[in-house]
This record gives structure tokens, sequence and C-alpha cells, in this order.
């Protein structure tokens, strides 16, 4: 079950074990973490029962708009004298994204750390606020993705995606950058098939191309129905290029999935965001989506890796918020909470 593979990110499982994680594991690698344990009640805190038709807008308030922008938007668009389009927003979000994501953090800690002590015994003050502001960085990005797990959060992950109807189902992932979240349900939902759509072809080669082939998901053994750990490699996944507005695929799909998408549209054009999903669902298929929560972590989050991260539009909303949206565009809220960073919903066409 378990096979050593190739990709090279980095040797850190506990001593004695076989450091590619086993059903129970939880682990630190220097790029993530391993985390195949159970999942404990906490992860998801479900707002399931929530009746949506009694809910308003007036009750909710609006989401909170996240507005500090990247400054290498601001450098692009004062030396092209017009806004960055939404496409080139995209592109410079992925590549900083991807180089989180591919960066030894423990190292990359230590060397900051060092820049840092140098340029203050050199009395290098601008060198010294540089350093400091990368360290900072890093070290956000070492609690938030490493210790915490909030970014891919497989165990509440699991906990939303668990108990859907499908049987090797056929899975739309739009704006799937790495595709993460489709690998997960895969495991879970074994002998099924994914399709990746993401208009930036970095996507593709890099952010999909580039994860890690030994991650661990822990899904289930098609032969026994019991636990097992499943990998990228052995899963059927097609990566289209494309933009989600040009796909002419039918009606065809048990799951439709979006992970960090609706946020980053205006209200006058959510409902077009899920239409995006209800068109490619089979009747009584599944749309599948999480953005990211309101809460005050998430706006200091934003604020901090903003040189990073805020290229575009986006919102940061709660689990209530999102089940309204759904309702409102003609969905029947099935499952709707809270995941570590995410509010999550899995909904049906009405
Ligand atoms: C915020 S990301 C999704 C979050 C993702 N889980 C991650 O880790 O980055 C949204 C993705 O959707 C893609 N995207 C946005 N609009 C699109 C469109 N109209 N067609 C295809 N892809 C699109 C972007 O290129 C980006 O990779």
């Amino acid at each position: 079950m378990i096979q050593p593979a190739a990709d090279a990110d980095g040797r850190a499982g506990p001593a004695g074990t076989d450091d590619v994680g086993a059903p129970g594991d939880s682990f630190l690698r220097p790029r993530y973490r391993v985390d195949l344990r159970r999942t404990p009640p906490d992860v998801f805190e479900d707002l399931s029962d929530t009746d949506w038709s009694r809910l308003s807008w007036r009750d909710l308030g609006e989401p909170y708009r996240v507005t500090r922008m990247s400054r290498h938007r601001e450098r692009w668009e004062e030396e092209h004298g017009r806004e960055m389009p939404v496409p080139v927003q995209w592109e410079r979000f992925n590549r900083a994204f991807h180089d989180l994501f591919s960066t030894d953090v423990p190292r990359e800690r230590r060397q900051r750390a060092g820049e840092l002590v140098r340029r203050i015994a050199s009395l290098d003050l601008p060198g010294a606020w540089e350093a400091a502001r990368r360290l900072t960085r890093i070290s956000i990005w070492n609690h938030v993705h490493r210790v915490e797990d909030a970014v891919w959060d497989p165990r509440g992950k699991r906990a939303l995606f668990r108990d859907l109807d499908v049987d090797r189902p056929e899975i739309l992932f739009l704006g799937a950058a790495e595709g993460y979240e489709a690998m997960q349900l895969l495991a879970m939902y074994p002998g099924g098939r994914a399709v990746l759509v993401d208009y930036d072809e970095f996507c593709r080669t890099d952010r999909f191309g580039d994860f890690p082939r030994r991650y661990p998901f822990l899904g289930t053994d098609p032969a026994t129905g019991g636990e097992t750990v499943h990998r990228r490699g052995e899963m059927e996944i097609d990566y289209v290029v494309s933009d989600i507005r040009d796909l002419e695929t039918g009606p065809r799909f048990d799951i439709v999935l979006s992970v960090g998408l609706l946020e980053h549209f205006p209200d006058e054009y959510k409902p077009m965001v899920f239409d995006w999903h209800r068109r490619f669902l089979k009747p009584g298929g599944y749309a599948v989506l999480t953005t990211p929560r309101r809460q005050v972590r998430s706006r200091l989050f934003y604020l901090a890796m903003s040189e990073i991260m805020n290229y575009g539009y986006r919102e940061l909303m709660d689990a209530r918020q999102l089940g309204l949206y759904a309702f409102e565009n003609g969905f029947e809220v099935l499952r709707c909470g809270y995941i570590k960073a995410h509010n999550g919903l899995v909904a049906r066409a009405r």
C-alpha cells in the first residue's frame, strides 16, 4: 500500500517509521503536513439545519471585502497605465502561491532569520525591515499551512465530502489550480474520474504538475470498503486549460466543485458562477463549493500576505452567507458549515 516515491519533497516522518504515512498518522514534512487521522467531530461545524428560506441579507450583512492589493499589481498598473486584466491577476497569484507551496519552510525560516541578524549587525535598517517582513511571511505560512494545515485541511474536506451518494463519480473542478480537492474526492470515491479546468496553463504544468507524488489522501479501499491511502499517480485525472465560459461539455458530472472561486465575483456576477456549477451537473448531481471564512484570522492573513495573495477582487463571507447565495440561486442546501479556513457547501439544483 505504501510506495516510496521519487519526488523531492523532503523526508521528515517520525523516526523509525515509513515517512509517507499510514492511516492514523500525522506529522510534518518540509512543505506540508501529512494528516491521516480519522476525523474527530470538531473539524466540520455544521449549520445544515438552517432554514434558508427564513434568512435575509438584512440579518446576515454583506461579506467583508479585502481591499489591500499587492504592491506588484500596483507597480504593474503604473507601468502599463491600465488596470491589470483578471487573467493576469490569476497568473501572478498562481506563481506567487506556488512559490510558497514549493518552499522548504524550515530551511527558508533559518535563512531569513540569519539574514535578519546580519542586516541588524551591519546597521542596514531598510534591509533589516525587508528581512523581518520576509521572516514574518514565511512564519505565517508555516503556521497556517504546515502546523494548522488550514489550506488543504484534509480532515475538514473529508468531513465536508463524506456520504455523497455517488459511485465512481465523474467530477468537474472549476478553477482547479493544483486540483487538491478533486484528488481528495477521488480517494474517498475511488474508480471515478476528474476533469480539472483552469485557464492559467501554469496551473496544469506547475501547480498540478509539481503536486507531490507521494502526498497521501485518506480514502476508501474499493476492494474491502475499509480505509486506505491513495496517491495522485493512481487517479484518473484530465487537465483542461480553458476558460470555464468556453467549456462545451454537457451536463454529465456527478460532482461539480469549486474552491475559492465564488468570492472573487461581486454580487451581480454570483448567479453566473452558480450557473457554471448547475450547467454541467447530471440531474441530482452535487455542487460542492468552498470559500474563505470571514474571521479575524483570515483578515490578518490576507493583510500580512497581501503582496503574495491579493491581485484581484476578494470577499470573505461566513457559512450562512454562502448558504444563502446558493439558496437564492436555485440550489437546495444539503450540507453547509465551517471547516478550518473555509466555509463548505454541498448542494443540489432545485
Ligand atoms: C483562487 S484560485 C482557487 C484556489 C485554489 N484552491 C488555490 O489553491 O489557488 C482560482 C483559480 O480559478 C482560475 N480561474 C478564475 N477564473 C477562471 C475562468 N473564468 N476560467 C478558468 N479558470 C479560472 C484561476 O486561474 C485560479 O487558478
